[in-house]
């Protein structure tokens, strides 16, 4: 075994909601642990998907370059195909880039707290992990303090935007400033898993400054706004100097033609996808407007999860227990008084609002 590993624990995958209701004794649970998308997923994908399984058996491997899916793709963002690599999720992408560029001499810089793949990933390559903690009050990422923490050892920046688990959003002209001064041979690695709910900035993903910045590489998922978390779509866009590096990593047919069929679909439905965002932006701003009535410390979230900080550790435990005896599971374990609250559809915010006020009036 290597070393790297030795002392890693297994992921620990989100309970399913059958055993979930199951081990409760609740009828109905509504997941809110994982920034899944509450409003499901557009008809459109139901409908490619049953077309294609009626039309194809299942004896053949994929189209291992996900050409179909590649094509609408580089259309939609307005890339070159060539700079696209597809992954079975960002998680494989993430695993796709460490795996392509860190060494056990090399180390990756991150906000903290974010997203735990990529410092679990550099874990695995033996990399070094440099932390830069968030501004504890607004929950701000710290780009000068990440600038900062580079050195001739870094290899990777990660930059999750919006971030997770804090919602907050960095702008386009706060990426390129950073950028600007990243060193060249230095890869910072955009992740806009949930840049669609962003409704505070007009221009909100980092996609224009492709063109300016060859050493950066941006990631976007079909797992959140899409719906589509089950079929384990992600892509990551880079140059041309880079980009076959990943494609030499990738293993042949990681894509099922299922979720290729199934993205594709989601793809085309933006109307879907304009619904969903409005409605968590009016959402978020239902719970903003509770929390701030209440006196509850949160970071301001452009994403479809909310970060809220409790008086305590037990505090955060009894909300989340209350919650979930009302079948509404939110996610503990991140930060010690935090619970971070995926947006669920109004009826639901509106019940666990309703509860957190109770528990306050008592
Ligand atoms: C910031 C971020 N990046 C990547 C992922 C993984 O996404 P995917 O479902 O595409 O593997 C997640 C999932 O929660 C995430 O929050």
């Amino acid at each position: 075994m290597k070393e790297s590993i030795k002392d890693l624990k297994p992921y620990v995958p989100e309970e399913p909601v059958e055993a979930l209701k199951a081990r409760l004794g609740v009828e109905r649970v509504v997941r809110l642990s994982a920034n899944e998308n509450p409003y499901g997923t557009s008809p459109a994908v139901r409908e490619a998907v049953i077309d294609y399984v009626t039309k194809h058996d299942s004896s053949q491997y994929p189209d291992g370059n996900a050409s179909s899916l590649r094509a609408a793709l580089a259309n939609h963002l307005g890339v070159a195909e060539a700079s696209l690599v597809i992954g079975v999720g960002l998680d494989e992408v993430i695993t796709m880039l460490s795996r392509a560029f860190l060494t056990d001499k090399d180390s990756i810089v991150i906000s903290t707290p974010t997203f735990s793949e990529y410092a679990l990933n550099a874990q695995l390559e033996g990399a070094t992990i440099k932390g830069v903690p968030c501004d504890v009050v607004t929950g701000a990422t710290d780009l000068g303090g990440m600038l900062n923490a580079i050195d001739e050892t870094t290899k990777l920046v990660w930059l999750c935007n919006p971030n997770n688990p804090t919602g907050t959003y960095c702008s386009v002209v706060s990426l390129r400033d950073f950028m600007s001064k990243v060193p060249k041979d230095v890869l910072v690695l955009i992740d806009e898993a949930y840049i669609e709910f962003v409704t505070g900035a007009e221009t909100a993903s980092a996609l224009p400054l492709l063109k300016e910045f060859a050493n950066m590489g941006l990631m976007q998922t079909f797992s959140k706004v899409y719906g589509l978390a089950n079929y384990r779509v992600g892509y990551l866009v880079l140059s041309p100097e880079l980009v076959n590096y990943v494609q030499a990593i990738r293993l042949p047919y990681n894509l099922n033609s299922v979720s290729q069929v199934a993205a594709e679909a989601a793809l085309k439905d933006q109307t879907f996808i304009a619904e969903v965002v409005a409605a968590n932006a009016k959402a978020r701003q239902g719970w903003e407007t509770c929390l701030d009535e209440l006196k509850i410390h949160y970071y301001h979230s452009e994403a479809n999860f909310i970060f809220v900080e409790f008086a305590s550790p037990e505090a955060a435990k009894a909300i989340a227990d209350l919650w979930l005896k009302a079948g509404y599971q939110v996610r503990s374990g991140l930060s010690p008084k935090w619970l971070r609250i995926t947006v669920g559809q109004a009826a639901d915010c509106e019940a666990m609002q309703a509860i957190l006020r109770d528990y306050y009036k008592k």
